[in-house]
């Protein structure tokens, strides 16, 4: 099928090359006319593993294409999937401007034929009715075509086995013929045709109205970040009362209505999703006359968490003014390069308000490159971060953080102290190293009181 995908970013760029993958013939625009050009020479703008092989075997296949000409790419689709951003607005109110561009755009270049209008990006409840009116506004009239919302559910960091492994697929519209043709667009992904277990049954396919396709977007990702800051209020409950949240999380997800999944405490939850999506969730809800109570904790314990760091670091150190602190990962997450609303940045703007000096070493952070605030603070590797340091606080769990040379980082330090601020590290191996460790919700891995001076490495007490 001919699709055109409007909208280059992680969702939109992701979905048209998986699909230019499964055997479509994508389009991609994007208004960013450096960034197409980009993706022409096959290079992807976002980190993201196998993109670019799937990119490259596509473009070599002449199954995917970029341009900056909207009226081309509407003109190439059958389906045309909306996945422009829908940034928040410091009131929590979704940024719509660009859905409501491109939709304006998508009737000024409907050409007649058929097409299926896919809201792919996450967008304010009501939104398929609004872009249906906006497109009908500004196209000729009689045009046929259906609106359909298709919300996306992808990882960063996992958004390529995502697509081709996903839960489920949501359809939402009431346009037969549309719903039947996005069916048949996903069929190679349904029948597991790209699966990485191609026993497993068939995706299962919700077909239901656009606003709940919409509301299952934000109900989904809401639900998430609670269970997310609800081990985290455990955590902190734990850290009190000498138990330990990992072994509680254990416990409790083996519990089949509970789950295993996103029971992993640390300094809370970040990206590009999970804050906007619950932010707007609680707004539409007060548009509507309805105080979203339990999502507004979930959202204020995600805010205190940030900053639990800093907590442990004043247990362990004292005061922090003239102290430097040294941040492992700045990413929200592993195996991506995204800083949005990343936990790092706003630990680092309190440490340097508290008087703290503040490093960073990050794998996909250039020195010459440093996000803003830690101008000449991000060093090139983990060593340098290191040396001088008084604690280390590792806020993103790379892989490459379980294997450093602890021991040497430690002989480095001023004081081997780290706050493993996901819990990933063996508090066993880290006390051997010469540090003392401090997890979250695990006070059997306590710090020892602040060591006044150190000349030697602090002997930790892991247990
Ligand atoms: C999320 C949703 O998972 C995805 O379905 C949606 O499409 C977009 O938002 P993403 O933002 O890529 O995906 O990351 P995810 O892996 O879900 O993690 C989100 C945040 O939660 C990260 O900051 C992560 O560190 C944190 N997290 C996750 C935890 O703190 N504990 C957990 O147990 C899981």
């Amino acid at each position: 099928m001919r699709v055109c995908v409007i909208g280059t970013g992680y969702v939109g760029l992701v979905t048209g090359a998986c699909l230019a993958h499964i055997g479509h013939d994508v389009v991609g625009v994007d208004n960013n006319a450096a960034k197409v050009a980009q993706m022409q020479a096959g290079i992807s703008p976002i980190v993201e593993p196998g993109l670019e092989a799937i990119m490259a075997g596509a473009m070599q296949a002449q199954r995917l294409a970029f341009t900056t000409d909207i009226g081309a790419g509407v003109r190439h689709g059958e389906v045309i999937f909306i996945a422009v951003g829908t940034p928040a607005l410091p009131s929590g109110e979704s940024d719509t401007r660009a859905v409501e561009a491109v939709a304006r755009a998508i009737g000024i270049h409907l050409d007649g034929s058929y097409k299926v209008i896919v809201n792919k990006s996450t967008v304010p409840i009501g939104s398929g009715d609004w872009v249906r009116m906006l497109v009908s506004e500004n196209a000729a009239p009689n045009v046929d075509f259906d609106v359909v919302s298709n919300p996306e559910f992808l990882r960063e960091g996992s958004a390529v086995f995502d697509t081709f492994n996903p839960d489920r697929i949501v359809l939402g519209g009431s346009g037969r013929r549309a719903v039947a043709l996005m069916k048949k667009l996903y069929e190679p992904i349904t029948q597991r045709q790209v699966a990485a277990e191609a026993a497993l049954p068939p995706v299962p396919v919700v077909v239901t109205d656009l606003a709940s396709a919409e509301m299952i977007k934000y109900a989904a990702n809401a639900f998430l970040a609670t269970k997310i800051s609800f081990i985290n209020e455990v955590a902190n409950i734990c850290d009190r009362v000498g138990a330990d949240v990992q072994q509680v999380a254990l416990g409790m997800g083996l519990d089949s209505r509970i789950g295993g999944k996103f029971l992993q405490a640390g300094l809370g939850w970040g990206g590009s999703c999970f804050p906007k999506d619950v932010a707007a969730l609680v707004h539409t809800a007060c548009d509507y006359g309805y105080e979203a109570k339990l999502l507004a904790a979930a959202v204020a314990v995600n805010r205190s968490q940030r900053y639990l760091a800093i907590e442990k670091l004043r247990q362990a150190l004292g005061i922090l003014k003239g102290k430097t602190i040294g941040l492992l990962g700045l990413t929200f997450k592993p195996d991506t390069d995204d800083l949005r609303d990343a936990p790092a940045l706003a630990l680092a703007a309190e440490c340097r308000r508290l008087g703290a000096r503040v490093k960073a070493y990050d794998p996909t952070v250039r020195p010459e490159r440093p996000p803003a605030g830690l101008e000449a603070g991000v060093a090139d590797c983990p060593e340098s971060l290191a040396a001088g340091c008084d604690a280390l606080v590792l806020v993103t769990e790379w892989a490459e953080f379980r294997t450093l040379d602890y021991a040497g980082l430690a002989r480095s330090m001023a004081r081997a102290l780290i706050v493993d601020g996901r819990n990933f590290l063996d508090p066993q191996i880290l006390a051997a190293a010469g540090f003392t460790y401090v997890g979250i919700g695990k006070p059997g891995a306590k710090a020892a009181p602040a060591a006044p001076e150190k000349a030697a490495p602090v002997l930790a007490i892991a247990s």
